[in-house]
């Protein structure tokens, strides 16, 4: 059945981050990074918020940590990619955010609290499979027009570099913004929002 072949790719993704570290999209030079968060594994398995150190993340990298179970992505932005957002809107299906995807804060045109750092939660809103980061521009196997941002292997869904679905494709929702906020310049909390919401 389709749906055991997505219970696998969780559980793949699953095995795949018990040692969460970042991850570096295909093109970019490998750096060596790692997440520091705060609570123990037990507390982190019970929904507790995840403190990650943001400090070494570099323009174009995306880092995943692990949150209630759930892959979370943090991903730095270049100004040309948040430029690029504003040209998407016509082909995407909920350009403004209006489904509620994402906390208050995070309802604006980069679906963030600083512009270039994206958080969202790494789970294509179709059947729940975890997208691939794709930055790079025009790859054969996404087309011309393709200007970087996260593909779904499993069904072809395909979101900009803000998490917002593409028209026309299975995925019905953007993908979700958890609750989040600074506790620091570099340092994020994932899990709350500060009093913002
Ligand atoms: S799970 Fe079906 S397209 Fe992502």
């Amino acid at each position: 059945m389709a749906t055991e072949g997505v219970d696998r790719d969780k559980r793949r993704f699953l095995t795949a981050s018990t040692a969460v570290v970042g991850a570096v999209g295909a093109g970019f030079v490998a750096v060596p990074f790692v997440a520091s968060w705060s609570p123990s594994e037990r507390a982190k398995t019970a929904g507790a918020p995840v403190e990650v150190d943001i400090s070494k993340l570099q323009e174009g990298q995306k880092v995943t940590v692990e949150w209630r179970g759930k892959p979370v992505w943090i991903v730095k932005r270049s100004k040309k990619s948040l430029e690029e957002l504003t040209t998407l809107d016509a082909g995407l299906r909920d350009p403004a955010s209006e489904n509620n995807q994402q906390p208050e804060y995070a309802r604006n045109p980069a679906r963030s609290i600083k512009p270039e750092i994206m958080v969202m939660v790494g789970i294509c809103t179709h059947l729940g499979c975890s997208p691939t980061h794709r930055p790079e521009v025009a790859p054969a196997d996404l087309g011309a027009d393709w200007i970087g941002g996260f593909f779904c292997p499993c069904h072809g869904s395909k979101f900009d570099l803000a998490g917002r679905v593409y028209s026309g494709v299975p995925a019905p929702l953007n993908l979700e913004v958890p609750p989040h906020y600074y506790k620091s310049e570099n340092t994020i909390l994932i899990g709350e929002d500060g009093g913002a919401a």
